[in-house]
């Protein structure tokens, strides 16, 4: 055992390792909503966040990072073909995404998914305290509480999954559905980001193993002796740090540059945002799709309204993901060359990231948010959007299949596949008159605020740990 008394697990380390072009070596920091949300509670009580750094075949020795002690896994380059690329983004991802795209089997991906789940679950098992509290994030590692639970019967086991859980229809496809719900039962609380997330889940449960399940508790059986012990599915809709996002978008110098950015794009009437990681979930195609036909139709003109995408690079060696970049850039291309003029493009399309200063000006600088995702977990995006708006302006247009729609009721609802839909949602924003934005605006902020990031680790933690806070670990 180890000293740590709460250990976080993910696929990816809140700290990157980069070596750049000249070969310098570096840790970055990417200032994700759930880093800032648990460093407070590691600091305090001596926190432990294991990881992969985010390279192949390096090994590191442990070490602090703004007062969290970050313990590397290694993944070899085949680890990150067939673990990363292969089972977690080409098997998983699709089929928790109601296969919008087609899942692939293979079944060294799996031996791969359960060798690195083994070597993570190692990890954490080694550096957790006795009664330690170890919290698991994500899709990719969803063997860990099974394995650690073996390993460390002493442990109170959390586990978050990030993505949807797909209806049993779709979930029974995966060859390997019995060995991933096992996996999972192996934590004392298994957290969702919806409440339908958490059903999908139970009613897996139910038909593939036949266990009681009541309410959001399953009877899972332990040991031999008829005793059985009580897992807890149920929904924690994730939020970001929302009073950080108003911190910035309140600065001079941010709401300077959002000026900036409505001048540089030539002042139009109004600038709608797309802002994605370039994933095939996220509805890009059917966002542009809609644009195009308004453009076309002529009840938009290329004169009054730019759309800008900012679609980040993303899981560039899965060849759905190179497809998708493929037919995105052919529809953003072709729409350029049907509708811009020369003073006035129709899409401003980027497809690398920026910096968080630069999307907060961004949202400011933007009249409408289009989210046109066909599933997401829950899309923060959305959330980070309506935190920037403290001026209660701006127009959320937002769809059905997010997860972030269960809470942000206020927003112009949208089904992505209905494209006449999207259409017409999208003039409804366009034409909104300025007291319904921000009577919309005003509730949407509210439910943001009310449900942070800090507010949701709080609730999760508490659950877990049955109200006590997370113990210092007994050395
Ligand atoms: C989603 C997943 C995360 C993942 C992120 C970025 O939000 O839920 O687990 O880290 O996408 O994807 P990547 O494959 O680059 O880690």
């Amino acid at each position: 055992t180890g000293r740590y008394s709460l250990v976080v697990v993910s696929n990816r380390l809140p700290v990157d390792f980069e070596v750049g072009p000249d070969g310098a070596e570096s840790w970055t920091t990417s200032p994700g909503g759930l880093v800032t949300a648990l460093e407070p509670l590691m600091r305090a009580s001596d926190g432990a966040w294991v990881g992969w750094p985010g390279v192949a075949d390096r090994s590191f020795e442990p070490f602090e990072n703004d007062g969290i002690s970050i313990v590397p896994v290694r993944l070899s380059k085949q680890d990150i073909e067939r673990y990363y690329e292969g089972f977690s983004n080409d098997t998983l991802w699709p089929l928790y995404h109601d296969v919008i795209s087609p899942p692939s089997y293979h079944r060294e991906w799996w031996d791969s998914y359960v060798a690195v789940n083994r070597r993570f679950a190692q990890a954490a098992a080694d550096v957790a305290a006795t009664g330690a509290t170890v919290w698991v994030q994500d899709y990719q590692l969803q063997l860990v509480p099974r394995m650690l639970r073996e390993a460390r019967p002493d442990l109170v086991i959390g586990f978050f999954n990030h993505i949807p859980f797909p209806p049993y229809g779709i979930y029974s496809q995966l060859p390997w559905r019995k060995q991933i719900i096992d996996g999972l039962l192996g934590a004392d609380l298994i957290g969702f980001q919806r409440s339908a997330d958490a059903s999908n889940f139970s009613s897996a449960v139910r038909r593939l193993f036949g266990f009681t399940t009541r309410g959001m508790a399953i009877d899972v059986p332990d040991g031999d002796l008829g005793r059985t012990r009580r897992v807890i599915a149920k929904p924690f809709p994730i939020s970001i740090d929302a009073a950080s996002f108003e911190e910035l978008a309140r600065r001079p110098e941010i709401q300077a540059r959002a000026k900036q950015i409505r001048e540089d794009l030539g002042n139009p009437k109004k600038i709608m945002l797309g802002v994605d990681r370039l994933d095939y979930t996220k509805g890009i195609g059917h966002r542009i799709k809609a644009y195009g036909e308004l453009l076309r139709d002529g009840r938009l003109a290329v004169d009054d309204v730019v759309l800008v995408q900012v679609a980040s690079p993303s899981r560039e060696r899965v060849g759905a993901y190179m497809a998708l970049r493929d037919e995105i850039e052919l529809m953003v291309g072709r729409l350029n060359g049907d509708y811009s003029t020369i003073s006035h493009a129709a899409i401003s399309y980027h497809h690398h990231g920026y910096p968080r200063e630069e999307m907060v000006a961004l949202y400011l600088a933007s009249d409408i948010m289009l989210v046109t995702a066909l599933r997401d977990g829950m899309n923060l995006v959305a959330k980070e959007y309506v935190a920037v708006r403290f001026d209660n302006d701006g127009v959320l247009v937002l769809s059905e299949f997010a997860g972030a729609a269960d809470e942000l009721r206020k927003a112009v609802r949208i089904n992505p596949h209905d494209i006449d839909g999207v259409k017409d949602a999208i003039i409804d924003a366009v034409e909104m008159p300025p007291r319904e934005r921000s009577k919309r605006m005003r509730a949407l902020r509210r439910k943001v605020f009310d449900n942070d990031v800090a507010a949701w680790s709080a609730s999760f933690l508490e659950t877990l740990t049955g109200g006590a806070a997370v113990q210092p670990g007994v050395p």
